[in-house]
């Protein structure tokens, strides 16, 4: 990977998809990445052998919880290995553990790719699609399900800063995308994966250039 660009850390736990859409735009030079480290907190993802295909350092970190570990020693575990990474932004991209304040005040920046259509307004409940009605914002684990149990019609991805508050932070770039009668899980989040891959890569390349103007229109400390 080059040695310029904003030195940047990637957490992830699994098929790591998004990882590749960062890695391709970087190779591209469409973001101005360095990509330093990539960690798992799920041994075997295939995320890892994407990014050591790529040339980037990657390996799994566990949360050691039957050996009786706090979850905070495993958040210092985690804070020290992106401090000693030089990473001065954090992409969040399938991490399935929520980040504590003492890291995400850490880092120039934090974002995570989330699979549901996010309101602009990080305080609201409901989202208005366009031409559409409102729905519920999905926020969680299981966004893309919840929306499909809710019967909504509606997924899509949004792009946005990591704040304490869970799914709230501000929004870089979002997209809705409508649900076919009957869809299941599997097929909407096969048609949701490339939304994502775009919505990731515009979100993190609005994040650089404020980054390098030398403001910070997307801070959030
Ligand atoms: C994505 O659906 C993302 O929205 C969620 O975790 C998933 C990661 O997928 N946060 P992949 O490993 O990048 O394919």
């Amino acid at each position: 990977m080059s040695s310029e660009g904003i030195a940047t850390a990637v957490l992830i736990s699994g098929s790591g998809s998004n990882l590749q859409a960062v890695i391709d735009a970087v190779a591209r030079r469409d973001l101005p990445l360095d990509l330093r480290l990539v960690l798992s907190n799920r041994a075997g993802a295939f995320g890892l052998e994407r990014a050591r295909r790529a040339g980037v350092a990657a390996r799994a970190e566990l949360w050691d919880r039957r050996a009786g570990e706090l979850r905070g020693a495993y958040d210092a575990r985690v804070l020290a290995a992106l401090r000693e990474s030089g990473a001065e932004l954090v992409l969040l991209l399938g991490w399935m553990h929520v980040l504590p304040a003492a890291i995400v005040e850490s880092f120039a920046g934090v974002i995570n790719i989330h699979p549901a259509y996010l309101p602009e307004d990080p305080a609201a409940d409901f989202v208005s699609v366009p031409g559409g009605p409102e729905i519920p914002a999905f926020r969680g684990a299981h966004a893309l399900r919840d929306a499909i149990a809710a019967g909504v019609g509606w997924a899509g991805a949004t792009c946005h800063l990591v704040t304490p508050a869970v799914d709230r932070g501000p929004v870089l770039t979002r997209e809705p995308m409508r649900l076919r009668p009957g869809e299941g899980e599997t097929d909407a989040l096969e048609r949701l994966h490339p939304v994502e891959h775009r919505v990731l890569t515009e979100g993190v390349a609005r994040w650089c250039a404020s980054r390098n103007a030398g403001f910070s229109t997307f801070s959030t400390h």
